[in-house]
């Protein structure tokens, strides 16, 4: 992160001498926390390695927000704080900028520790779903090209595997893997409402000291998707444990939260599904970066992204393999 490039981008926002300190653990974007006047703000660079339109995602960010503040219950968003030129967000030379209130008195929670926990997180999540429902962004165009979108990122391994010549044990037994299971990608493949687009729990402000969840961040990726590619990220992330597996306990109250608040009803099949395709779509997005030569996902060694493929992979399998007590726990919730 570059200091002087966020201090000249403050001076859209602030009389010179605030100095900005570096602000949680966001791999996406450049978060600084700024003190003024008292307050706290968080300004932030929207990423131009992953988002194609930083503008466009900050422009429908800017929507998002104002749409979820016209008083809609059950869920909170920071609110944007506009430029001294009165805009939502700042574009300058290196890039562009937005500032946030900052949510506190809160926490961040990773990992997930108590079922009651679980529960808010997916409530907040459902919440977000349910209080976005009445926003059409079926017209926008993806905030990330094909993101979440199996069947695209099918398309993309295919397609690098042709021009590509690494083909040891390790990922050929990936392939195996990933080509038994491709029918996943027509399973959840219908778009149907705005999603959150990445359902991590440090997505989600926590109240200092209450297990409840205070504000939902992170809003660039929200999108026209499928409701279970929400809820599958959040399973997948929150849910499985250090060893591999998915925790069956956590997944139940994860949907005890989120499928009344986003307002759902769906088959248990698709609860115990929706993991699976996010887990089996993170692995075949991981092996082409690997095989890719690590364009994406940054490496500290050689061979870091074929883990992770492995450890998602992996763990797709294990939840393929508890398919009935998932479904069975989604049923009693
Ligand atoms: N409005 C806010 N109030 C308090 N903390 C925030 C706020 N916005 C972001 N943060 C902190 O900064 C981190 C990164 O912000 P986030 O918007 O999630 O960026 P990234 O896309 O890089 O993950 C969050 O996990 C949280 O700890
Ligand atoms: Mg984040």
């Amino acid at each position: 992160m570059n200091r002087e490039r966020a201090v000249r981008a403050l001076g859209a926002w602030f009389d010179g001498g605030v100095q900005p300190e570096p602000l949680g653990a966001g791999h996406i974007n450049d978060t600084w926390l700024v003190r003024h006047g008292g307050r706290g703000y968080v300004l932030q660079r929207i990423s131009d390695a992953v988002f194609p339109d930083p503008a466009g995602v900050a422009a429908r960010v800017a929507e998002v927000v104002a749409h979820l503040a016209s008083g809609r219950a059950g869920v909170a968003v920071p609110a944007l704080v506009a430029s001294r030129s009165g805009q939502p967000w700042h574009r300058d030379a290196s890039g562009v900028w937005r500032m946030w209130r900052q949510v506190t008195p809160s926490r961040t929670l990773e990992p997930l520790r108590t079922a009651a926990q679980a529960e808010s997180a997916g409530r907040a999540f459902g919440a977000f779903q349910a209080a976005t429902a009445d926003l059409d962004l079926s017209a926008r165009p993806d905030p990330i090209p094909g993101f979440l979108q199996l069947g695209h990122y099918l398309e993309t391994l295919d397609r690098t595997l042709e021009s590509s010549e690494m083909a040891d044990g390790a990922v050929a037994e990936a392939l195996a893997v990933i080509d038994a299971r491709r029918d996943l990608a027509a399973a959840l493949a219908g778009r149907d409402r705005t999603i959150h687009g990445d359902c991590k729990v440090d997505n989600l402000l926590f109240h200092p000291d209450r297990e409840e969840v205070v504000a939902v961040i992170d809003l660039d990726t929200v999108m026209h998707g499928h409701w279970a590619w929400d809820f599958g990220d959040l399973v997948r992330s929150a849910a499985a444990r250090a060893g591999g597996g998915v925790d069956v306990a956590l997944f139940a109250a994860l949907a005890r939260g989120f499928l009344p608040a986003a307002g759902l009803d769906p088959h248990p099949e698709d609860l115990a599904l929706a993991p699976r395709y996010v887990a089996l779509m993170l692995g075949v997005r991981f092996l082409t970066d690997h095989l890719a030569g690590d364009r994406y996902f940054k490496v500290s060694a050689p061979g870091e992204n074929l883990a992770r493929a492995r450890r998602q992979l992996a763990l797709a399998l294990d939840l393929e393999a508890r398919e009935t007590t998932l479904r069975a726990a989604a049923r009693r919730r």
